[in-house]
């Protein structure tokens, strides 16, 4: 399974990168928003400074929700570094302009997924990932991950090649499950990153072990 850090945060992006673990990354607008960049310029300088710092996939969305508008900002957007990859909502014109962009050779993330339906949709139009919204399907009493496991099987099944990325990351527990079920990829927020590291009885152990290694010096 791959890791990709769902930020728009310079220092998140380089903290997760420098740990040797990361192979992408995916924005949204509310991530963009939360950093404070603002204009077409500074969007565009930091979709190039992210592809700058991290090798791998680099999601960056859409804002267009027409078909025309979708395809013209999704090949601007290409134009930036050829690891992007346009991340386009699941909207009846934006499943069109999947297929659009698969036949012209730009890859896509297809979001704001939460249904087996949608994810066949994104299959049949071409779209390099789907992105399930694990914890806002947990938020209104569903399980997510069992979404992720779902999609997982109707691709294996069908031969589908769209690689499920599991999005809405809340917890460490949930990039575990999703690794369960064979989730391609899990873009999550720093913090469920580094909660995987996290065990009390390894901090225990650690203490203990520089405890007695002080009767060795
Ligand atoms: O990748 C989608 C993600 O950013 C949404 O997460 O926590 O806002 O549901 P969240």
């Amino acid at each position: 399974m791959k890791f990709f850090i769902d930020t728009a945060n310079l220092a998140q992006i380089k903290e997760a990168n420098e740990l040797g673990i990361l192979d992408g990354v995916t924005t949204n607008p509310s991530l963009m928003a939360k950093e404070g960049i603002k204009g077409h310029d500074a969007i565009m300088n930091h979709y190039k400074t992210i592809c700058e710092m991290v090798d791998g996939d680099i999601s960056a969305e859409v804002i267009a929700t027409d078909f025309n508008g979708i395809v013209e900002e999704g090949k601007k957007l290409a134009a930036i570094h050829p690891n992007i990859v346009v991340k386009v909502p699941m909207i009846k014109d934006g499943v069109k302009a999947i297929k659009w962009f698969t036949d012209n050779g730009i890859r896509t993330n297809c979001t704001l997924v939460f249904s087996a339906g949608q994810a066949i949709l994104c299959a049949k139009a071409g779209a390099a990932y789907v992105s399930p919204f694990i914890g806002r399907i947990d938020d209104s009493g569903w399980d997510g991950v069992q979404l992720v496991e779902q999609i997982k099987h109707i691709y294996t099944i069908q031969g589908f090649k769209t690689q499920v990325l599991a999005a809405s990351i809340r917890n460490p527990n949930h990039i575990i499950r999703c690794a369960e079920v064979g989730a391609d990829v899990c873009t999550c927020p720093l913090d469920s990153i580094l909660g995987l590291l996290k065990h009390p009885l390894t901090d225990i152990g650690l203490a203990k072990f520089l405890e007695d290694a002080k009767k060795t010096q």
